[in-house]
C-alpha cells in the first residue's frame, strides 16, 4: 500500500478507537496497539510533513503558544440559566410554560446532569472542526481553539458531514480523579490548588501554550447547538442522538421524561448517584423537549424560558479552625473570617468561612481549633454549621472580637442591640479602600477599569484616597504603573468620562450610605429630583418618605451633616460629577427612551393598539432591528426579528411584560440588591 494511503487509514483508525476509548468508553484495542498504530503514523508524517492533516490526531499534542486570546462573536449569544431548588420549583417551573403557553396538557423534557465545568463553543465546517471558544459573557468568547483540538473526547471531525456548519455547545470539564492527581501535582510544586473542577477546566483551557492544555486530563460532553433548526430534529432527545452518531460525546445520564413527575424521579436517581460518577455534577438541566414550544417559549435577558437548573443541595464536610482573622468592610462593620484546614466540600476545597459577627461566634459558641461542621450550597459561600464540642481540646480559647480596629486601631463600638462590630473611625483606611471600590463596581458608578485590584493598587499607591480623587487621576499617574499602559489608561478615561454623568439614584447608591441601597437612592431621587434639594433636606423631610425606614432615614441625615462628607461634595462638583435626573415628562412615561418593534403574534392587542400604547406611554416605533431599537416585543412564533435581536443583546419582552411595563412594574433587568460583602471570601 501507498504511504499516503496508508496514512488516510491510520488517521481514520485511530479517529475510530479514540471514539470508542473517549466517547463510548469501550476500547476495542489495548493501550499498546493504540500507541503503536499512533507511532507509525508518526514516522510516516515525520517522513511528509506535507500530508500532515488538520484533523490527524497527532495535531492534538498542541501546538505553538499564542501571544493572546483572540475574541469570538458568538453568532447566537450562549445563554445562562434560572436556578430551581426544590421540586416544586419545578411543578412551579412547569405552571409557567403552561401559563404562558396557554396550555393545559403536561409537557415533556429532556432531564440532563448538569456538568460542573467550563462551556464552550465548536464550530464545524463540513464536518471539520475549525473553531472552538469559551462562552466568555456570553456575546463574546475567548478563541481557544488550538486549547480544545487537546481534549481527547472532542472529534476533529464529524463522522458524519453533511452540514455546511454545525455550532455546538457542552461542557468541557476535568474528572475527579484528574483534579486530584493534578492538584497533587501542583502542591508538589508549590503551585496554588484548584478549588473545583470547574476552576481546574477553565484555568487548564485559558493557558496561551497548548502544550500545557494537552496535558491536562480534560473531557467533554456537548449538550445543545446553537441554533436546533439546522440539525433537522424537532426535539432535544433527537437532537442529543444526532449530536452522539456524528461522533460527539453525549452524556450517559440524560433522561427523557413524559412529564414533570418523570423529572422529579430523575433529580432523586441522579441524586443518590451524583458521587459515583466519575465527575462533579452541581444539579440537573430541564429542558422543554420540543422546539417549537421552545422557539415559542424564547428568552428573557439571560436565559431562556424554556430551561432551567435544578442545583442540588448543601453538602457538608468536617474540618478545624486554624485562624480567625477580621475584615474591616465599607461601613466599617468588622467581620470574623476563620482560616480552616483545607477541605473538600463536594468537589471544592474550602479554606475560608465567614464567622459573619460576635454574636454568630458566641451562639456557636466557637473556639480557636475547634473542628467544626461546614456546608456549601450550590455556589454559595461556605458556612460553618457548628463545633463538634466532642472533639475541643481542653484549654481552647473562645473566638473573640477584637476591642480596637486591626486596620487603623481607633476603639470598635457594638451598638445595643446590633450584631455589628463597626470602627467609627471614618478615615479608617479599610473603610476608605472599601468605599472606593464599591463606589466604582457595577453596583456603584460601574466604572470600566477600576475593578478591586486596580482600585486596590491606586489606593496602595495612595493616587487615590477618597471618592472624589478617583475623577482627579491623570494619565500620567497611570501609564508608568504596572499592569497600565496608554490604551488601558485611555480607556479608563473615557469611562471616567461617561460616570461623570451618573444618574442621581446610581450616585446616591454609589456613595455606599449606610442603609441606603439601589431601592432607597431610587426612593430619593424621585423625591428630590436634585442632589442640592437632597443637601438641604432635613431629618423630618427624609423620614416622611414613604418606604424610607428609621435607620435610612438617621444615616442619611447623619451623613449629609457631616462637613467633610459636604467638602466631598463641593470636591465632586469641581471634578466636573455632575448626577443627572430625568425631567418629570422622561419619568413619568413608562417607556420614555425606548424605541420599541413588535414581531411575531400578539394574542391581547391588535398591532395598532400596541403602537398607540407605545405613543401614549412616551416610546417610539421602528420598524426593523436597528442599532436605535431598544426594545424588542416578542409575540408567538416570532422569527428572525427575535433571533436577530438576541444576537445583537436588545431587550426582548413577551406581550405580558410589555403590558406589565406599561402598568409601572419592572420587567427586565433586576438591580441587584446585594449587601456589603467586605470580604469577598470566595472558595478555596
Ligand atoms: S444548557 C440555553 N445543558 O450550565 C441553555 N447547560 O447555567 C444553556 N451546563 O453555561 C445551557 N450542563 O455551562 C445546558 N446539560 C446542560 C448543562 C449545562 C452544564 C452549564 C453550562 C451553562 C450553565 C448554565
Amino acid at each position: 500500500m501507498d504511504s499516503e494511503k496508508r496514512l488516510q487509514e491510520l488517521r481514520e483508525l485511530l479517529a475510530e478507537h479514540a471514539h470508542q476509548y473517549y466517547v463510548l468508553d469501550d476500547p476495542l484495542i489495548s493501550d499498546g496497539e493504540y500507541d503503536l498504530l499512533f507511532q507509525e503514523l508518526l514516522q510516516l508524517e515525520e517522513g511528509h510533513p506535507e500530508w500532515v492533516t488538520e484533523d490527524s490526531p497527532s495535531q492534538r499534542v498542541g501546538g505553538a503558544a499564542l501571544d493572546k486570546f483572540q475574541q469570538v462573536e458568538h453568532r447566537i449569544p450562549m445563554l445562562s440559566l434560572e436556578n430551581a431548588f426544590t421540586d416544586q420549583d419545578l411543578r412551579d417551573f412547569e405552571d409557567r410554560l403552561c401559563r404562558y403557553l396557554r396550555r393545559d396538557e403536561p409537557l415533556s423534557y429532556m432531564a440532563e446532569p448538569k456538568l460542573d465545568g467550563l462551556a464552550v463553543e465548536l464550530v464545524y465546517e463540513q464536518g471539520m472542526f475549525v473553531q472552538g471558544s469559551t462562552r466568555g459573557n456570553g456575546t463574546i468568547g475567548e478563541d481557544i481553539t488550538a486549547q480544545l483540538r487537546t481534549v481527547a473526547s472532542i472529534p476533529l471531525r464529524l463522522r458524519e458531514n453533511t452540514l455546511d456548519r454545525l455550532e455546538v455547545r457542552g461542557e468541557v470539564f476535568m474528572d475527579q480523579s484528574g483534579l486530584v492527581a493534578l492538584n497533587e501535582q501542583r502542591a508538589h510544586d508549590g503551585e496554588a490548588l484548584f478549588a473545583n473542577p470547574r476552576n481546574a477546566a477553565a484555568g487548564s483551557l485559558r493557558q496561551l501554550d497548548p502544550k500545557i492544555t494537552a496535558r491536562r486530563p480534560l473531557r467533554f460532553f456537548v449538550y445543545g447547538v446553537s441554533e436546533p433548526a439546522v440539525t433537522g430534529c424537532d426535539n432535544q432527545h433527537d437532537m442529543l442522538k444526532l449530536l452522539g452518531d456524528l461522533g460527539l460525546p453525549v452524556n450517559s445520564h440524560i433522561r427523557y421524561c413524559q412529564d414533570i413527575e418523570k423529572v422529579i424521579e430523575h433529580l432523586s436517581e441522579l441524586t443518590a448517584i451524583r458521587h459515583d460518577l466519575a465527575y462533579e455534577i452541581d444539579g440537573m438541566v430541564v429542558k422543554v423537549n420540543d422546539f417549537t414550544l421552545q422557539e415559542r417559549l424564547g428568552a428573557k435577558a439571560r436565559a431562556p424560558r424554556w430551561a432551567i437548573a435544578c442545583k442540588f443541595p448543601a453538602i457538608q464536610a468536617s474540618t478545624q479552625i486554624i485562624a480567625v482573622d477580621f475584615q474591616v468592610g465599607r461601613t466599617g462593620a468588622v467581620t470574623p473570617v476563620a482560616t480552616l484546614q483545607a477541605v473538600d466540600v463536594g468537589g471544592v476545597m474550602v479554606s475560608r468561612a465567614t464567622l459573619h459577627n460576635g454574636d454568630e461566634i458566641e451562639r456557636k459558641d466557637l473556639h480557636m481549633g475547634d473542628t467544626v461542621l461546614i456546608q456549601r450550597a450550590g455556589d454559595v459561600i461556605p458556612e460553618i454549621v457548628k463545633a463538634v464540642v466532642e472533639k475541643r481540646k481542653p484549654g481552647a480559647h473562645p473566638i473573640a472580637m477584637p476591642e480596637d480596629c486591626p486596620v487603623c486601631g481607633h476603639h470598635l463600638e457594638k451598638p445595643e442591640g446590633e450584631a455589628v462590630t463597626r470602627c467609627p473611625n471614618p478615615h479608617c483606611p479599610a473603610q476608605r479602600l472599601r468605599s472606593l471600590v464599591h463606589f466604582c463596581s457595577k453596583a456603584g458608578l460601574d466604572i470600566e477599569g477600576m475593578g478591586k485590584k486596580s482600585v486596590e493598587q491606586l489606593f496602595d499607591l495612595q493616587l487615590i484616597g477618597d471618592l472624589p480623587d478617583v475623577f482627579l487621576l491623570q494619565t500620567e499617574d497611570l501609564e508608568p504603573l504596572d499592569g497600565w499602559g496608554e490604551k488601558s489608561a485611555d480607556k479608563l478615561f473615557s469611562a471616567m468620562t461617561a460616570a461623570k454623568t451618573p444618574s442621581l439614584s446610581r450616585f446616591l447608591a454609589a456613595l455606599g450610605i449606610r442603609f441606603v441601597g439601589e431601592v432607597t437612592a431610587a426612593l430619593l431621587e424621585r423625591t428630590f429630583r436634585s442632589l442640592e434639594n437632597i443637601l438641604a433636606a432635613t431629618v423630618d423631610d427624609l423620614m416622611e418618605i414613604e418606604g424610607i425606614g428609621e435607620q435610612a432615614g438617621h444615616s442619611l441625615a447623619e451623613y449629609f451633616s457631616d462637613p467633610s462628607v459636604q467638602e466631598m461634595f463641593t470636591r465632586f462638583h469641581d471634578a466636573g460629577v455632575r448626577p443627572r435626573v430625568l425631567t418629570e415628562s422622561e419619568e413619568r412615561l413608562p417607556l420614555s427612551g425606548e424605541v420599541l418593534l413588535f414581531t411575531g403574534t400578539l394574542k391581547k392587542l391588535s398591532r395598532n393598539e400596541a403602537k398607540k400604547l407605545v405613543k401614549e406611554n412616551g416610546g417610539q416605533i421602528t420598524s426593523g432591528v436597528t442599532k436605535k431599537m431598544t426594545c424588542l416585543v416578542a409575540g408567538e412564533k416570532a422569527g428572525s426579528k427575535l433571533k436577530k435581536a438576541q444576537e445583537q443583546g436588545k431587550k426582548i419582552l413577551s406581550e405580558d411584560e410589555f403590558l406589565q411595563l406599561l402598568k409601572g412594574k419592572t420587567v427586565g433587568r433586576q438591580e441587584d440588591g446585594k449587601g456589603e460583602n467586605p470580604d469577598g471570601i470566595e472558595h478555596g
